[in-house]
């Protein structure tokens, strides 16, 4: 019996590194009433067939007062999409229809929802330098995050 617990932990830290070492196909995120995301930087691989995205809003405030969505552009266009987001309004969810400077977007969130979308991977570059932020008006100042692209 002793000789075989060895054994087990390796197999155990063989199996968590083959977890680790796998590409992040997946961006999941968490969001409140205090217009915050629960992260700051995540990473996925331009490998991914697809790449989901999944939002959820653990507040209780409605969307009007406190809406909240996923939406992934390049580092250099996070601040002009999310002016042209204000301008797209409530009635657009606040994500100008048709831009194609936009990667991905989800839908707004009240209090209480969540959603999940995909993406393909090739609409990502390795290396290149990508935002991910809430297009409500006035939150992406706060709420906005790195995505770091890998090979
Ligand atoms: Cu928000």
């Amino acid at each position: 019996m002793k000789k075989s617990i060895p054994v087990l932990v390796g197999l155990a830290l063989l199996s968590a590194g083959g977890l680790a070492s796998a590409a992040n196909c997946s961006i999941v995120l968490d969001s409140n009433d205090r217009m915050q995301y629960d992260q700051k930087s995540i990473e996925v691989s331009a490998s991914c067939a697809t790449v989901t995205v999944e939002l959820k809003h653990s507040g209780k405030l409605p969307k009007t007062a406190m809406g909240h969505n996923v939406v992934i552009t390049t580092e250099a266009d996070a601040t002009p999409v999310a002016q042209a987001a204000v301008k797209a309004g409530a009635a657009n969810g606040y994500v100008p229809a048709g831009d194609k400077r936009i990667i991905a977007a989800t839908k707004m969130l009240g209090g209480g929802e969540s959603t999940k979308i995909t993406f393909p991977g090739r609409a990502l570059k390795a290396g290149s330098d990508y935002a991910f932020f809430c297009s409500f008006p006035g939150h992406s100042a706060l709420m906005r995050g790195k995505l770091v692209v890998k090979p």
